[in-house]
């Protein structure tokens, strides 16, 4: 929509060892912080699969996002997609402005791993 600044949350991931230690609701908060402080959004949106269990229980119950609607097989696998927004601030005038942000933790570890670096 013309006039909302926004961003948008490509993905979240942290790697399996270090879950449920608090991390990605830390990092969703540094992304929301920084996309009202850095480049002035709105709002901020995602998609996530409805079977991420846990990703679901994160943005709605810790982080407060709200489910606007359902995109029909929107992963490759046929996997539909909850879309999910949170309001970060009060509506100001402006063209409008996607900041892609993804957070991912642990990939240094993985590309190791797997020799890449
Ligand atoms: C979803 C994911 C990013 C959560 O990372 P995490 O660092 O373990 O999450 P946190 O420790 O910050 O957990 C915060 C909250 O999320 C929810 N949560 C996290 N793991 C959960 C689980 N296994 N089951 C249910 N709720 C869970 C809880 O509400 C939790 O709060 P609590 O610890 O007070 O119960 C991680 O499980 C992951 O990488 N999953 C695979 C990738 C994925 O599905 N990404 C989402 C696509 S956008």
């Amino acid at each position: 929509m013309v006039g909302e600044r926004h961003g948008y949350i490509s993905y979240l991931g942290v790697y399996p060892t270090h879950r449920k230690l608090g991390i990605a609701k830390k990092l969703m908060t540094a992304a929301e912080k920084a996309l009202v402080q850095e480049y002035g959004s709105e709002y901020v949106f995602l998609h996530v699969g409805r079977s991420s269990v846990a990703a679901i229980s994160l943005f709605t119950e810790k982080l407060g996002y709200q489910t606007q609607k359902t995109a029909a097989e929107f992963y490759d696998n046929g996997e539909d997609a909850q879309v999910m927004r949170k309001q970060l601030q009060p509506k100001q005038a402006g063209r409008q402005v996607t900041i892609e942000t993804a957070t991912m933790v642990g990939q240094t570890r993985k590309f190791q791993e797997n020799n890449y670096n």
